[in-house]
C-alpha cells in the first residue's frame, strides 16, 4: 500500500493505492487562504499539518488495516510558497503562495539580471520564491535576518513526517534558484538575491526517497514497518506522474484553480524569451515545459459567485452544442504569467450587447481560458514542442462544453478518461511506490485508458481563429487604458 498526500490550494488530499496502482480509499480536508491586502495569498504551514492529520484520522477510521500497511508515501504540493523557518524549525510568518503578486518589484529586478534567466531557465515570475524573500528582505528585516531554511509548502509537510530537510528537483525549479540544467542550487543566483545555499533544503529526485516515515507518527497511524517517503514533486510534475506524461511530446492540460498545459521532454529546452516554463520532471534526466495560466477554473468560480449559482449550474445551461465565439473576456483576475508575465493587469469582458445574457458571459468566460490556453500552447511552440493531443486533467475537465471549446481554439484533441483520480495525489502514491522500487520503475506510470476524445468543432474551427486573433488584440489595448 502506497499513500499519496496532495497539499493543494484549497484542500489536502489523501490517497492510498495498492500494489496494482487502484486507489483504495481517499479522503480530504479543506484550506483556506488569506488575502490580507490586494494581491496577497497567504497560507499558515500549521493548517497544511492539521489538514493532513485530519485526512490521515478520515484514513484511518474508514480503513484502518489498509493504512497499517502503507510501505510509503510520496507528496505533491502547490509549488513556488515561500515557508520561512528559523534554526529550531519554527515558521517566521504565513508561507506566501504561488499566486501571491506583491514582489512583482523584486521579480522584475531579479529578472533584469541576465543570470537568472540564463542559469534558471525562466523568467523571475512574482509568484517564484525568490522575489518573495528579496520582498521579506526589503519590507520584514527582522523576520529576514531569522531565516535559517525556505522549504516549499509540501516540503515543510515532509519535515513533519521525517524531520529532514530535504525538496526535490521539480518543485525546486520554481524557486529561481536551482540550476534547472545540472539539478543543483545555484549559489550565483542565492547570493544574487541575498541567500545562501545553507538557507536551502537538500534536493533529492522526486522518483527517489528523501528520508522514512518519523517513529510517532508511525505509531500513531498504527504502522509497526518502516515507511519510506519520496522526494515528491510540484503538482504539476505530480499530475504528470499521475497523467503518465513522461515520455517527450506526451502533454496535458489541467483546469485548476490555475490552469497549465504540459509537456514532457526528454532533455533540458528552455526558452524564457516566450514565457514558458522550463522545469525539471520528478525522475532522473526527464525535464517539462509548461505555460500556467493564473486563473482557470477561478475565472468561473468567480462569475458563479456573483451571479448567485455553481460552476456547475452555469456550464449546464450551455446545453451540449458549441456556441460560436462571443464577447471577448480576459481571464486576468489576478495578472498572468504565460505569456505576458504581467501581475498588473486585470481582467476584462468586451463586446456585451442587449442580447448578452448570463450563458452568453458563461461561454465567453470559457472561451477566454480556451484563448489563454492557446497562448500557452503557442508558448510551447516557440520553445520547440509540438503537441499533438492534451490529456484533461483538474475539476474543470468535468465540462464537455469546457474541453470541446478548449479542443476548437487550440485546433488540438483533448482525451478524456473516465478512469477516476488520476490526477496529482495518484501521482504522490506513484511516487511513494517509485522510491521503494528502482529507477526502471518509472515504466510502470502509464497514461490511464482514453474513453473520449473531443475533436476540434470544424464548422467553427474559422471562426475561433479570428476571436483568438481579437482576443490577441484586447490585452494591450486594455492594458494601455490602466
Ligand atoms: C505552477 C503554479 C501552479 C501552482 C498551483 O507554476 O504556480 O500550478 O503550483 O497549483
Amino acid at each position: 500500500m502506497y499513500l499519496g498526500i496532495d497539499l493543494g490550494t484549497s484542500s489536502v488530499k489523501a490517497v492510498l493505492m495498492d500494489d496494482e496502482q487502484s486507489i483504495v480509499a481517499s479522503a480530504s480536508s479543506p484550506l483556506d487562504v488569506s488575502r490580507p491586502a490586494a494581491g496577497w495569498s497567504e497560507q499558515d504551514p500549521a493548517d497544511w499539518i492539521s489538514a493532513t492529520q485530519d485526512s490521515i484520522a478520515q484514513l484511518k477510521r474508514s480503513d484502518p488495516a489498509l493504512l497499517a500497511a502503507i510501505k510509503g508515501i510520496g507528496f505533491s504540493g502547490h509549488m513556488h510558497g515561500a515557508t520561512l523557518i528559523d534554526n529550531a524549525d519554527t515558521v517566521l510568518r504565513p508561507c506566501i503562495l504561488w499566486n501571491d503578486t506583491r514582489s512583482h518589484a523584486e521579480a522584475a529586478e531579479l529578472d533584469a539580471n541576465p543570470l537568472f534567466r540564463s542559469l534558471s531557465g525562466n523568467i523571475v515570475f512574482p509568484g517564484f520564491t525568490a522575489p518573495k524573500l528579496l520582498w521579506v528582505k526589503n519590507n520584514e528585516p527582522e523576520i529576514f535576518s531569522r531565516v535559517a531554511k525556505v522549504l516549499l509548502p509540501k516540503d515543510y509537510l515532509r519535515l513533519w513526517m521525517t524531520g529532514e530537510h530535504v525538496s526535490e528537483m521539480s518543485d525546486a525549479s520554481g524557486t529561481s534558484w536551482l540550476d534547472v540544467g545540472r539539478r543543483q542550487w545555484s549559489e550565483p543566483l542565492l547570493s544574487a538575491s541575498g541567500m545562501e545555499i545553507g538557507q536551502m533544503p537538500t534536493l533529492v529526485e522526486g522518483s527517489r526517497t528523501s528520508g522514512s516515515l518519523r517513529r510517532e507518527l508511525a505509531a500513531e497511524w498504527g504502522i509497526s514497518g518502516d515507511v519510506v517517503v519520496a522526494g515528491g514533486a510540484g503538482d504539476n510534475a505530480a499530475t504528470a506522474i499521475g497523467m503518465g506524461t513522461i515520455e517527450d511530446g506526451a502533454a496535458f492540460i489541467s483546469l485548476g484553480t490555475s490552469g497549465v498545459i504540459f509537456a514532457a521532454n526528454h532533455a533540458y529546452r528552455p526558452n524564457p524569451e516566450s514565457a514558458v516554463h522550463a522545469f525539471c520532471h520528478a525522475a532522473p534526466d526527464l525535464w517539462h515545459q509548461m505555460g500556467v495560466i493564473l486563473s482557470a477554473t477561478d475565472t468561473l468560480n468567480w462569475f458563479a459567485g456573483i451571479t448567485g449559482q455553481t460552476a456547475e449550474s452555469l456550464t449546464n445551461e450551455l446545453g451540449e452544442t458549441l456556441r460560436a465565439p462571443g464577447p471577448v473576456f480576459l481571464p486576468y483576475l489576478s495578472g498572468e504569467r504565460t505569456p505576458h508575465n504581467d501581475a498588473q493587469i486585470r481582467g476584462a469582458l468586451t463586446g456585451i450587447s442587449h442580447q448578452s445574457d448570463r450563458a452568453t458571459v458563461t461561454a465567453s468566460i470559457l472561451q477566454g481560458v480556451a484563448f489563454a490556453f492557446r497562448d500557452s500552447l503557442e508558448a510551447l511552440g516557440a520553445a520547440g514542442t509540438t503537441v499533438d493531443q492534451l490529456l484533461a486533467a483538474g475539476g474543470g475537465s468535468r465540462s464537455s462544453y469546457w474541453l470541446c471549446t478548449i479542443a476548437t481554439a487550440l485546433d488540438v484533441p483533448v482525451v478524456v478518461s473516465d478512469a477516476g483520480d488520476v490526477g496529482a495525489a495518484f501521482g504522490a502514491a506513484r511516487l511513494g511506490m517509485l522510491a521503494t522500487l528502482d529507477d526502471s520503475a518509472l515504466s510502470l506510470c502509464t497514461a490511464p485508458a482514453a474513453d473520449r476524445i473531443i475533436e476540434p468543432e470544424a464548422g467553427l474551427r474559422a471562426a475561433f481563429d479570428d476571436a483568438y486573433q481579437i482576443y490577441r488584440k484586447t490585452y494591450p489595448a486594455i492594458r494601455s487604458i490602466h
